[in-house]
């Protein structure tokens, strides 16, 4: 079985690097001895974060540029993460998507990843449901183009998020259900077998993000179809985020 994997998305929170380090600590008192953890801070924090984070706490980052270096004014690249002691990051996040981020660039994102040996949490996921369920050949086509070209051996090292958008936030009516979140990830594993072959499931490791907290964390993790979560809002809450991992921990 797939160890569980609980991943936070800090976003842009919080402002402060010490209330981070505060936050940082108390999730890192939590044994996971079964489940991984990976905290996904602002790039500003995970140089400070990596002398401080212990072994049952792994370093992500939120984004990155495609290039290894050169002239591009702000921005941050595979390697300089690696270089850092980052383990995952992040690519195609519907926040960055909606700064203009196309498949083409997160295709990029995601090869660059992968050459520096970092795990990509490959995000996908639909505005809206309609009733021809139009939305399955969304997540289709941000599958297919946004693995355009990876090599089907790499597929064991990506992470794929299904993040639907009208779940995502504070202000999210409703997170999907554990149902929903299984029925995607049934297609999202159809879509992948029929793209890079049958057995290129093995090791493919999908989550589920959006709205995603303590109390229905454990019905995503055993109903859902998933194998962790990605977790924004909660994730900025101690206590919650770690009764998720205890959660997580007991599966
Ligand atoms: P949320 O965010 O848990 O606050 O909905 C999840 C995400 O956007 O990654």
């Amino acid at each position: 079985m797939i160890k569980k994997i609980l991943i936070g998305n800090w976003k842009m929170n919080p402002v402060r690097l010490s209330d981070a380090i505060r936050l940082g600590k108390e999730i890192q008192k939590v044994k996971s001895a079964k489940a991984t953890v990976v905290i996904c801070a602002p790039f500003a924090y995970l140089s400070p974060f990596k002398t401080m984070i212990k072994k049952n706490v792994a370093l992500g980052a939120q984004n990155l540029f495609p290039e290894d270096s050169g002239p591009y004014t702000g921005e941050i690249s595979a390697k300089m993460l690696a270089d850092l002691g980052v383990s995952y990051v992040i690519i195609g996040h519907s926040e960055r998507r909606a700064l203009g981020e196309d498949d083409s660039v997160i295709n990029k994102k995601l090869k660059a990843a992968l050459k520096a040996k970092l795990t990509p949490i490959f995000c996908v996921g639909e505005k809206v449901r309609d009733d021809a369920h139009r939305y399955l050949l969304f997540i289709k086509s941000q599958l297919q183009d946004g693995l355009a070209g990876i090599p089907k051996a790499s597929l064991k090292n990506i992470i794929i998020a299904y993040e639907p958008i009208w779940a995502i936030g504070t202000g999210a009516p409703r997170s999907a259900t554990p149902e929903e979140s299984r029925e995607m990830s049934v297609f999202i594993k159809k879509t992948i077998a029929d793209i890079f072959g049958a057995q290129s499931l093995a090791g493919l490791r999908i989550v589920y993000g959006g709205s995603a907290n303590d109390k229905d964390a454990d019905g995503f993790l055993k109903h859902g179809g998933v194998d962790g979560l990605l977790v924004g809002h909660a994730s900025l809450d101690a206590k919650k985020f770690t009764k998720m991992i205890q959660i997580a921990n007991n599966i």
